[in-house]
Parts: C-alpha cells; structure tokens; sequence
C-alpha cells in the first residue's frame, strides 16, 4: 500500500481540533448532535432524506415519479423527473440579486484576468451552446472537450449540459495518444481546445495534439474542432473541420434554452485509470450528480453569499468538475479559477491570488502542500492570508505533518480543514468533516456525509474492528454514484460490485482504498489496494504505463509500481528486461521515458527506470509486484519468496542488474 511507512505515524494521532465556538456559531451546521441527526435521518430512510433535498435545492422543470429505482448495482435516481443542471448554475440565479455576482474570477498566469457575473456566464454558455448546434452537435452527441485553464473551459461545459450533449473532458496533459484513445471510446462528434495555455511561465501548446489525436481520419466521429484562442501561437489549420470560438461567437443568439433532460439522461463521461490497461470511462447523469454536488459543496464549505471560493484542481479531473464548475454555480457561489501552477519566476504566486481576491475557502491537494512546505514559509507569510475561512484538501491521504502545517501556516490556527475523502467514480465527497460540527484530526478524512453508509470489511465483506485494515465499501446507493463504465456494464459490474461477493442481495461499493476506522468512528485512509498509482495526487494504472513501455520495441517486458516521493507522495517506478538486441544506456531511459510521455502524458513519466534481465514471478508466471515495490524504495523484500519461479532474479536486482 502507497503509504504504508507513514501509517506508523498516522496511528499515534492523537491531536483534535475542534471548530472554534465562533466559527460554529455561524455555520449552518454546528454541532455534532446536529450532524449525527441528519446522518440518522438520511439513514433511516434514504429516499426521504434526498427527496426532501432534490425538491429544497434544485429547481426541477418536472418533478420525478420514483426516488430511487435499485437493481443492483444499477442505480437511477429521481426516475422520472426533468431538468438541466446548466439552468440549475445559471439561468435560477438571474432572477435573483445574484443576477451581477461574480460567478466566475478568472486569474491567469500571465497577470491577464476576467470576472463573470452570473448573467455574463449565462450569455456566454448560450452562445456557446448556440455554436455546437451550428455544428451539428444534438442532445446525445458527446463532445470532447482538451482545454487549458481558462473560463471557457467550464463555459464548453455548461453549454454541452444545456443542450444534452454530453462532456468528456480529457485533462490537457494528456498526449496525443491518450487523446485519442479516448475520443474513439466516447465516439466524440466535436472536439473543444485552445491553441494553448499557459503554465510554469511556459505557453504550452494544446492544438498541435488534437491534430494528431485526429490525424489520417483516425477518429472517425469528429466532425468539427472549436478552437479558443488562448496564446495567440501559431496553429495549422483544417480548413472546413476547425472553427475559431471568436469568430463564431459574434454570430450567433446569446440566448439557448436549457433541454429538459431525463434526471437519468448521461451529463458526462470522464476517464481514470483502473487496474487494466485501458482506461474507464466513468458515467455520470444529471438529476443525482447536481444534487449531490451542490448539497456537498454548500455544507462543506458552508457557503456563504460573501465567500470567494477557489479550488486549485484542473477541470480535466472530477474534482474540477464537481467542484469548480457545478457544486459551486448550482449554490450562486463565486468560483475562482486559475490558470497556471507555482512557477519559477513566482512560487507564491497562490498566496498572491488569495489576497488579491480575498479568498475565503481554499481547496488543494496534499502533494501542493508538501510542495509549499518545501518552498519556506516566508512565501505564504509575505501575504495576507486573513481572508482565508476553511481550508480543503483531496487526492490522497495527507500526512499529520503536512496537515499541521496548513492548519497552522496557511489556516493562521482558525481555519478548520476538510480533508475529502472521494473519488471521480462517487461523483462528491464521501468522508469529509463539516466543518462548523466535525472535530478534526490531522490525517483523517473524519465521517461519511449524511446519507453515506461507509464501512471497513475483509475481502469476504465482514466488518472488522476498530483499527483493523480493511477494504473501504460504501452499502447504499447515492445520488452521485457512478452509473457505469461507458458501454461496458460488465466491467463495471465486476470491478465495483463483485470484488467483494454480494451476499443475501446486499451489494457493496468497493472503492479500492484499504482503510481502517478508529473507536470514534473516524475513517483513516490508507491508499490503494490494487496496482493503481497516486502520484501527485494522480491517478494512473501500472498496467496503462506498462503496456505504454511494451509498445517501444526495445522494451520485452515491463513491470510498473510505486515508490514514496516526499512531494508527489508516490512516483513512478519501471522495471524493464530488454529485447535481445537492445543493451541497458542512460539514453535508452531517458528514450523509455519520453515515450511513456508521449503514450500517456508527462504526469505518467517514470522517475526511474531499472534494467533487469528477469522479473520475479510465481511459479505460475506472475509478477510479484510487493517485491518490486520492497525494491524500488530501498526496502528489505518482506514475504515469502519461495513460491518464486527462478531465486536468483531477486538477488540480481538487489544488485541493480
Ligand atoms: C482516489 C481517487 C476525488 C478527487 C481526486 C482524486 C485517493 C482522494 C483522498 C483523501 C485519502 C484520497 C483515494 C481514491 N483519495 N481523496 N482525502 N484521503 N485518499 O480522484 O483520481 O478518482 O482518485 O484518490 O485513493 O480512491 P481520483
């Protein structure tokens, strides 16, 4: 397991931090009593609990007729019912005073900005929604989406939701490759970019990959390329298939009616790796996801009118999804997104942007984090933090040390930390403090959400006791659950429902995270359980990164696992055996390296590449990955090796041969 060398550490835990009494006072949630009720409430009778929601929160242009209708593992919610998420982020708030609130700030990393209110949005949305039709883009059509950080990012979003189109939006450090792989599995009738964006004081280029994703008619469904001008770089032209945005946009109705789309109907789809090669394509629809979205980020982050909100996650991933763009338009929030990273020319350049806009509520990752620690505290210190009012954080398990840090550093002591346990399959937060009830501890993702029936079992299903490990499962269906892998029910069977055996009809969610529960009821997550990665916060399969390896032709074998990284908490680690004719070379890594980069993307580039000449195998043939992983990090092989096929490959890669 990724981080099983600081579980050590993790279960001598003994710090609680409760909110303070001033800042409970004014949250909408304030004590435990009144969380414990809501988690009862929705407990004893789930489809009251979110029905009761669905009809308080959202508007719905016809109501449903079945709350939730269960085949295991299919779920549907709200069956019945009509409505358009874009109408629920935009078109509710402009009669409203929120009409001129900033629904969008914008920072990039040149210095440029914009601010959206909420009827500049909608106007633009319309337009954009408008353009896709011109394209021939109908409700059902998905449309890819490959964009930096930019406001029509969540613009092209918005416009796909408001006409029934659905998203996939395919993270723009993606290679050309994985970009294609996945426009082809989600037949994308349109694709949306940028010539570029820019990030670490670099434009990078985003049109050039499109092209050769697209190439010799390789993608077959794509009719027409959108493109934004972002960088003002040169970019080659398909004359008939590429339309710039800013020559379309003047021409057409800054007014599009919201489709009434079926509580069911597909919003997007979104791929992350999985234990197999090929990427999932996970599927949300709409009723569920806005309900679960909205009601997580306004209790969360107990969202008030006056908050300015900004969530440093890419709108390539879930959590840019959930909680960039719809949780926080649905609740008239004000979202800020930025476009680059921590550069060199500016490392404190995040605590530049909270006080220049007064950020309220701040969301990152933990290898952020780790990644501010190490650039000093005089950064953050320079600043005035003082608007700052929760902090957030998600991706991967977070140290007590880094946690502590933030708490202290960032938070100034008073800012209580949500550490959100989720995944881009659930769609919203699963574990999660509120944070005006929850007494915190550092490292601990704390309780379920009311409504989640999170639990610790082994691999038969059985509960364990407190601080034992276990596999995490959640029991009952929510809103925002996946609803299937994308033309493939059968995968999504298997590897959610059935890794655990259903027993008596009673399916369990497996999250493929281990876990353990103290004796307070808190969750402590430890990591993945199956051979995916979290690098950086990333999620990336070793099979997708072997197979990456095995397409080079000097690579004959390849086996993929991860070591502890003190920033991007794991990093990539390749073992390789050779084809004959090649021979181990410094320039043959750094060739091995840079392919994966192209098959995959620069987040999947292995930090290090080991030559053998055999891999440790059982006697059946398999790789033994626990050995490889002792390995990597420097570690003595712990575990029975005398079920191994040849005894002396271990020592030999003991040696680095
Ligand atoms: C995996 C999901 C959900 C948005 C970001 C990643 C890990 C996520 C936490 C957390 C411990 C976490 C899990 C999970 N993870 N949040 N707060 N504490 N681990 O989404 O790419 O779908 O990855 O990220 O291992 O399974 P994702």
């Amino acid at each position: 397991m990724a981080q099983s060398s600081s579980i050590e550490s993790v279960l001598q835990e003994q710090r609680v931090f409760p909110p303070s009494a001033e800042f409970a006072q004014q949250a909408r949630i304030s004590s435990m009593a009144a969380y414990q009720a809501l988690y009862d409430k929705a407990a004893a009778d789930p489809a009251a609990f979110w029905a009761e929601l669905a009809e308080q929160e959202l508007d719905w242009f016809k109501k449903w007729d079945t709350v939730l209708d269960w085949q295991p593992p299919f779920a549907k919610w709200f069956v019945g019912g009509q409505l358009n998420i874009s109408y629920n982020c935009l078109d509710r708030h402009l009669t409203t005073w929120r009409r001129n609130k900033a629904a969008l700030i914008w920072e990039g990393e040149p210095g440029d900005s914009r601010t959206l209110t909420y009827a500049q949005l909608h106007r633009e949305v319309c337009q954009m929604a408008n353009v896709l039709k011109s394209l021939g883009v109908q409700k059902g059509d998905r449309v890819g989406l490959y964009m930096p950080m930019i406001p029509e990012a969540a613009i092209a979003m918005l416009a796909c939701a408001r006409i029934g189109a659905p998203h996939t939006v395919i993270f723009g450090g993606f290679s050309a490759e994985a970009l294609r792989d996945r426009l082809n599995d989600a037949e994308a009738k349109v694709v949306i970019t940028a010539d570029g964006g820019f990030r670490k004081d670099k434009a990078v280029a985003l049109k050039p990959a499109v092209d050769q994703a697209l190439e010799d008619d390789s993608v077959p469904s794509v009719q027409h390329v959108l493109v934004v001008k972002r960088t003002g770089a040169e970019v080659d032209w398909s004359e008939g298939r590429d339309v710039w945005w800013h020559e379309v946009q003047p021409t057409v109705s800054a007014n599009c009616p919201a489709e009434p789309m079926d509580s069911e109907d597909m919003l997007f789809i979104l791929y992350t790796s999985g234990t197999t090669g090929k990427p999932k394509g996970v599927v949300h629809t709409t009723g569920g996801y806005n309900l679960y979205t909205h009601l997580t980020f306004k209790w969360t982050f107990d969202i008030q009118d006056t908050d300015v909100y900004w969530c440093t996650a890419d709108v390539g991933w879930i959590t840019g999804h959930s909680y960039i763009v719809y949780g926080p338009l649905s609740n008239g929030a004000t979202s800020l997104m930025y476009e680059g990273a921590p550069r060199p020319s500016n490392p404190g350049c995040f605590w530049d942007v909270v006080e220049k806009y007064g950020v309220s509520l701040f969301y990152t990752a933990p290898t952020a984090i780790r990644a501010f620690i190490k650039m000093g505290d005089q950064l953050p210190q320079a600043r005035d933090l003082s608007s700052l009012r929760i902090l957030g954080t998600v991706g991967e398990p977070i140290n007590p040390e880094a946690w502590m840090w933030y708490h202290r550093v960032i938070g100034g002591g008073r800012c209580p930390i949500v550490d959100t346990w989720w995944q881009t399959e659930t769609g919203g937060f699963m574990l999660t403090p509120l944070p005006g009830a929850t007494p915190t501890k550092p490292g601990s993702a704390t309780k379920p959400f009311p409504g989640i029936q999170a639990d610790i079992v082994d691999s038969e299903g059985n509960p364990v006791g407190d601080n034992e490990g276990g596999y995490l499962v959640v029991r009952h269906p929510w809103p925002s659950m996946m609803r299937t892998v994308y033309g493939d029910d059968d995968r999504f069977r298997r590897t959610y429902w059935e890794h655990i055996p259903p027993k008596d009809g009673q399916y369990l969610y497996f999250a493929g995270d281990g876990a353990r529960k103290d004796k307070d009821g808190y969750f402590w997550v430890m990591g993945r359980t199956d051979d995916v990665l979290n690098v950086s916060g990333h999620r990336l399969g070793t099979m997708e990164i072997e197979s990456a390896l095995v397409s080079h032709p000097a690579v004959a074998e390849a086996a993929v696992v991860g070591r502890k990284d003190e920033v991007k908490g794991e990093d990539v680690y390749a073992f390789v055996t050779l084809e004959g004719t090649y021979s181990p070379s410094d320039d043959l890594k750094a060739e091995l390296k840079q392919h994966v980069v192209n098959e995959i993307g620069a987040i999947a580039r292995p930090g290090e590449i080991q030559f053998t000449d055999a891999l440790p195998k059982t006697r059946s043939g398999k790789i033994i990955r626990r050995f490889l992983r002792n390995l990597a990090s420097g570690e003595a092989v712990v575990g029975d090796a005398t079920t191994m096929e040849d005894q002396s490959v271990l020592e030999k890669l003991r040696q680095g041969a």
